[in-house]
């Protein structure tokens, strides 16, 4: 355990053991730090800001908020950042044409287009319209492929962010057995690849699960880490995971929720309450995988900046 980090909550068990609360919140926070300290560091060199840009289509609840999030946050760390607000009957053709004007800005690092979008746009089409030198989502099939084959890139967010929890936690993964429940192309298939790569965190036995899996819970009872990545809330429950497992839950489903003022309440993959007790180590939800999205794309937004990657 890197006792560095601040907010670490140890678990309570009936048994005595005691596991560890990881705390995104905490890391995320220092990692904003470190990010904000080189950007100064660079500005004091003479150097530009990096420049994020986010392009929104619409006007959807869930994208308004994470947009925001992602702007407060490159100003946390010092960035410039550039939000592009198109109404949600844009056409696919106007948005595209969009992206080639960023595509070509000098003055831009990386941007990203929030999704989902509007159903008369192709996802796959703006997607690969993108500069992968600029694709600081990872989304764009080369930063895919390369990640794949262990080359420089930029990571998409969830698996880069889960890969830096397990890093910053000193959680052991060489020779461990970890499954990933859920084969998302923006989650399970990349944190699989990635926790099966060479060297630390990764060189692991990764199997992936799916809804057409037989024997999950047999697998899962083998399985020294658990990613949980499938978007069913509370799928995975105390009788499916080994004493002393690592937990780290993706989910983030919205349930109904009378005690919220929002009227609802995220829930995860993990059945906290029986999971918890068990394990070594759990990221809650919220708190846990959440607050290391944004960081992650800051990371690639300050790699795109300082010309590391392309
Ligand atoms: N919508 C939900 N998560 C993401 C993300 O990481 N990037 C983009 N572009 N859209 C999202």
């Amino acid at each position: 355990m890197n006792n560095n980090i601040k907010g670490n909550a140890n678990l309570k068990s009936p048994s005595g053991d005691l596991g560890v609360l990881i705390d995104g919140k905490a890391i995320s926070d220092q990692v904003k730090q470190e990010i904000a300290a080189e950007v100064e560091a660079m500005v004091a060199a003479g150097k530009r800001r990096p420049h994020l840009a986010v392009i929104i289509v619409g006007h959807d609840g869930g994208s308004e908020t994470y947009v925001a999030h992602k702007v407060k946050s490159c100003e946390q760390v010092g960035f410039t950042s550039t939000k592009i607000a198109l109404e949600a009957d844009v056409t696919e053709a106007e948005l595209l044409a969009k992206i080639d004007q960023l595509n070509k800005n000098p003055e831009l690092d990386g941007f990203i287009v929030q999704l989902p979008l509007p159903k008369h746009i192709s996802e796959q089409k703006v997607i690969e319209a993108i500069d992968y030198r600029k694709d600081v989502d990872g989304f764009h099939p080369i930063n895919v492929g390369r990640m794949s084959i262990g080359l420089p890139c930029y990571v998409s967010a969830t698996p880069s962010g889960i890969i830096e929890l397990l890093k910053r936690y000193e959680i052991p993964t060489v020779g461990k057995k970890c499954v990933v429940i859920g084969r998302s192309n923006i989650v399970g298939k990349p944190v699989a690849s990635l926790m099966m790569q060479k060297g630390y965190p990764g060189d692991a036995t990764v199997t992936v699960c799916h809804s057409r899996t037989s024997n999950l819970k047999k697998i899962c009872l083998e399985a020294d880490i658990i990613i949980a990545a499938l978007g069913q809330p509370e799928f995975l429950t105390g009788d499916m995971v080994k004493p002393g497992a690592v937990i780290i839950d993706v989910g983030t489903t919205r349930v109904p929720s009378a005690t919220t003022k929002s009227g609802f309440r995220l829930s995860g993959d993990v059945k906290f309450d029986e999971v918890a007790p068990k394990c070594s180590y759990i990221t809650p939800v919220p708190g846990g995988v959440g607050p290391m999205t944004i960081v992650s794309l800051l990371k690639n937004t300050l790699l795109a900046a300082k010309g590391e990657v392309y």
